[in-house]
C-alpha cells in the first residue's frame, strides 16, 4: 500500500457500487473494480458504498451492515488504496441525504417516473417505494457533492448521470451560476462485459444469474474450479472468439485475457486442437490465481473489523470535509437561514 497523499490538483472522480449481495462477483471485479484501481494513479478517487441506495430494497439490518463491510473490504482487497484514495460509507456522510432532498426538489414527478431503471423495476412486479423513484435524485447528490469531473460506471447507469447533468445546469440556473460542477459522463466502455457462465448470453449479475452462472470473489478455489469447467459451451471443439455463435467459449477468452494481459489471438492459437477441458482448466487456474490474493486480503480486512472501520472512517472524514463545504454553497445558494452559533 503506497502512503503517497492524494495530490489536491488532481480533478476529482466518485463512483460507488451498493452493497446488494454476499460478494462481489468476476463481472463487477473486471468490469468495474479494476477501473477504479487504474484510476486512482491520475485522479484524486472517492470511492463509496451505496448503503443508502441499498435501503430501497428492504433487507435485514443484519445482512445490509454485513454486506456494506464486505464491499468495503472488497474494493480495497481489489487494490483500491484506503490511503490514496477516499473509501466510505454514503450513510456516514449524512449531508448526502440532506442534497438528495435539494435535488429532490428540482425535479419533477413525470422525470423521475420516467427514468428506465424505475419503469423496469415497476414492471417487473417490484412493490416500489418512493426511494426507489427518487434514487436517482439521491445519485446525483453523490456526485455532485464532490465536484466530481468524471463518474466511472457501466452503460445501465448513462441515464443517470444524464439526469445528474440537468439536474446541476437547473441549479446553477435557477440559483447561483457555478455552484454545481456538471459532471462528464465516463462510461467503462473499454473494460470487459462477463457473461453469466450458465447462460452465455446473459450478463453474470449478483441479482438474477444462478449461482452456478456467477463467480463470487469470495468462491473457494474448488468451486471457482467446478463452475468454470462446467460452464456452459458449444457442441464444437474449437477455442475460438466469436460472441455470436460461441458466446460461453468468448467469455472465457475475455475472462483468460483480462486476468492474465494474453491477448485473445494468442489465446485461441495456443489452444488450437486442445479441446475444451484443456482450455477450462487453464481458465480456472488464471482465475484462482487471481482470486487466491484477493480473498485473502479480503479475509484479513474481515477478521480485523476495528481496522476496517477505522479506514472506512477515515475516508468518510475526508468526504465530509468536501461535502461541508459543498453543502455550505448549496444552502446558502438555496436561501436556507444560517443557524446562528449558540
Ligand atoms: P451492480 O452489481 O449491477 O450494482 O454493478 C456494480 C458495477 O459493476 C457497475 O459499475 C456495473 O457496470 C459493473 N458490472 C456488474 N455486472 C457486470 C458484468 N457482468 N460485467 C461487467 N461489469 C459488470
Ligand atoms: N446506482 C449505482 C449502481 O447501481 C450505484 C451508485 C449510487 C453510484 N450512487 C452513485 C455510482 C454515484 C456512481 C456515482 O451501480
Amino acid at each position: 500500500m503506497s502512503a503517497t497523499a492524494p495530490s489536491a490538483r488532481a480533478p476529482r472522480i466518485l463512483s460507488g457500487m451498493q452493497p446488494t449481495s454476499d460478494s462481489l462477483h468476476l463481472g463487477n471485479y473486471l468490469g468495474a473494480l479494476l477501473n477504479w484501481v487504474q484510476l486512482q494513479d491520475e485522479f484524486d478517487a472517492y470511492y463509496f458504498v451505496a448503503d443508502l441506495h441499498a435501503l430501497t430494497v428492504p433487507t435485514d439490518p443484519a445482512v445490509l451492515r454485513h454486506r456494506t463491510r464486505v464491499t468495503a473490504a472488497q474494493f480495497i482487497a481489489g487494490g483500491v488504496d484506503p490511503l490514496r484514495s477516499a473509501v466510505f460509507c454514503q450513510s456516514h456522510v449524512t449531508e448526502h441525504a440532506e442534497l438528495g432532498w435539494v435535488m429532490n426538489c428540482l425535479t419533477a414527478e413525470g422525470e423521475a417516473r420516467r427514468m428506465t431503471q424505475f419503469k423496469d423495476k415497476v414492471a417487473k412486479g417490484h412493490n416500489a417505494n418512493v426511494g426507489l423513484l427518487t434514487y436517482p435524485m439521491l445519485m446525483a447528490a453523490d456526485i455532485l457533492m464532490y465536484d466530481a469531473v468524471y463518474v466511472p460506471v457501466g452503460e445501465d447507469q448513462r441515464q443517470h448521470l444524464e439526469i445528474t447533468r440537468d439536474l446541476a445546469e437547473r441549479f446553477n440556473t435557477r440559483y447561483a451560476a457555478d455552484t454545481l460542477v456538471v459532471p462528464q459522463p465516463y462510461i467503462l466502455k473499454g473494460s470487459a462485459k462477463i457473461m453469466d457462465l450458465t447462460d452465455p448470453n446473459a450478463k453474470m449479475s449478483g441479482s438474477t444469474s444462478p449461482d452456478k452462472g456467477l463467480i463470487l470473489l469470495s468462491d473457494p478455489d474448488a468451486r471457482i474450479a467446478k463452475k468454470i469447467r462446467s460452464a456452459v459451451t458449444d457442441t464444437e471443439a474449437e477455442v475460438r472468439f466469436d460472441p455470436e455463435t460461441k458466446a460461453g467459449i468468448s467469455n472465457l477468452l475475455v475472462i483468460h485475457s483480462a486476468l492474465s494481459g494474453t491477448p485473445i489471438p494468442e489465446l485461441e492459437a495456443r489452444f488450437a486442437g486442445q479441446g475444451y477441458g484443456v482450455f477450462k482448466n487453464e481458465v480456472a487456474a488464471v482465475v484462482v490465481e487471481a482470486v487466491t490474493p484477493f480473498r485473502t486480503r479480503m479475509s484479513e480486512l474481515l477478521d480485523d473489523p476495528a481496522e476496517l472501520d477505522r479506514l472506512i472512517a477515515m475516508g468518510a472524514d475526508r468526504a465530509r470535509e468536501v461535502a461541508q463545504a459543498t453543502m455550505a454553497r448549496v444552502r446558502a445558494a438555496v436561501g436556507l437561514l444560517p443557524a446562528a452559533r449558540l
